[in-house]
């Protein structure tokens, strides 16, 4: 028996299309001329693996008040991590976490102008299920929403669903993926999808996102898969590199990459512990408490997984190791005021439009954050009131 689902009355225009322009609605588009996010305050440990001293913990009061905090200070982005499994060692690093649509959900009602995104390993979810949830939280928070798009990389959370694909593999499930998405989000009436992964007849979605022509998507794939599929898909990709000369190259041509193949804009961010106190020896001396109280085991099992484990241990990984322990790898930015801003203004001028921080205390450095370097970023034309 066949049952025809299929409206009999046109459906009314705040259903079938986008509602504003995202260029309006998402501040990832604004003017600043760098952005500032906070990356990582779903997930227990943030981006540092190290029993630290700090307040910060996974409790929703907490992460709620954090990102409340971000948003009346102008910041721009409230970046989760998707995590399925802690890595280990004596923190279990990351392992107690919030899943991040739902939590995006939460955040996108308790503030009013910071974009909110989930950070979503495209296997584990449904396109028809992420679109309508990517939806869902475009509308509850007026067009802020933006979505984090990862093809799965930690191959022992990946395999608590099934086994992971092959690198390029991924990227190709990956591609068809936000394709899907797209015609969710875009078409109106009944449509279907055909694809190698994916196959659908009879689809329909209502309602579209606020944002037109869609909601903002980024990207932090640093392959050769990974730059194409940001060239070709998304509206900022986050770099994981560790000198400034580096992200200079690396911006450039990610950018004509995108223009010339595919006819797009992209800008480039990066990621990384932000440190600041009143005087460049605290500041280190905060950072190296990070190191001093590092979880090696947990640093060492990411590092495994990031595929260094065949190189023998020498000074180098020693050091990368520590980069681990103190912002996941990123960018570290340590010192005073004076010299973060200045640190901040070259990442700007190596072709970072903005910089998502994880912080030892988020809470307790906002405050510090908002009250001695904000300030100064707008001295520095780095930013505006
Ligand atoms: C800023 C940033 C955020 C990321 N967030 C996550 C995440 O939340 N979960 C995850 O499994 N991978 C995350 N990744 C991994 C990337 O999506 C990507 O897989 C990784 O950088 C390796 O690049 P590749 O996939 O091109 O090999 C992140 C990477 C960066 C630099």
């Amino acid at each position: 028996m066949s049952i025809d689902f299929h409206p009999t009355a046109p459906r009314p225009v705040e259903e079938t299309e986008p509602l504003r322009d995202s260029r309006e609605t998402n501040p990832m588009f604004n003017d600043q001329k760098m952005k500032l996010g906070l990356f990582g305050t779903n997930c227990s440990y943030g981006l540092v693996m190290s029993h630290a001293p700090s307040t910060y913990e996974v409790t929703w009061a907490h992460t709620k008040e954090i990102a409340q905090r971000a948003d009346a200070l102008g910041f721009e982005a409230l970046v989760p991590i998707a995590r399925w499994k802690g890595f280990g060692g004596t923190t279990n690093f990351n392992g107690n976490c919030f899943e991040t649509y739902t939590w995006a959900a939460g955040l996108a009602e308790a503030t009013e102008n910071i974009a909110i995104f989930a950070t979503s390993h495209l296997p584990t979810v449904h396109p028809i299920v992420a679109a309508k949830m990517a939806t869902t939280i475009d509308r509850i928070s007026g067009g802020r929403f933006g979505l984090n798009l990862v093809m799965g990389w930690v191959t022992p959370e990946l395999a608590m669903f099934g086994e992971q694909r092959q690198q390029e593999d991924r990227y190709a499930f990956g591609q068809e993926w936000i394709d899907y998405v797209l015609q969710l989000w875009g078409e109106k009436g009944s449509f279907e999808h055909h694809g190698t992964y994916f196959d659908g007849v009879n689809l329909e979605s209502y309602p579209k996102p606020v944002q037109a022509p869609r909601p903002l998507l980024i990207n932090a794939g640093n392959s050769k898969s990974g730059i194409d599929f940001s060239a070709r898909n998304v509206d900022i990709n986050f770099a994981s590199l560790d000198t400034l000369e580096n992200m200079a190259t690396y911006t450039k041509s990610l950018r004509t990459k995108a223009r010339d193949e595919y006819d797009r804009d992209i800008s480039t961010m990066t990621y990384g512990l932000v440190v600041v106190r009143d005087t460049e020896k605290e500041a280190k001396q905060a950072f190296q408490s990070v190191i001093d109280h590092g979880d090696w085991d947990a640093a060492g099992n990411v590092m495994k997984i990031a595929g260094m484990e065949s190189q023998s241990f020498n000074e180098q990984i020693k050091q990368f190791q520590e980069r681990f322990i103190a912002g996941w790898a990123g960018y570290p930015v340590v010192g005073t005021p004076e010299q973060v801003v200045e640190e901040l203004g070259r990442l700007n001028d190596a072709g970072m439009d903005g910089m998502i921080m994880g912080l030892v205390d988020y809470n307790e450095e906002m405050k510090y954050f908002g009250e001695k370097v904000m300030p100064l970023m707008v001295q520095a034309g780095l930013r505006h009131e």
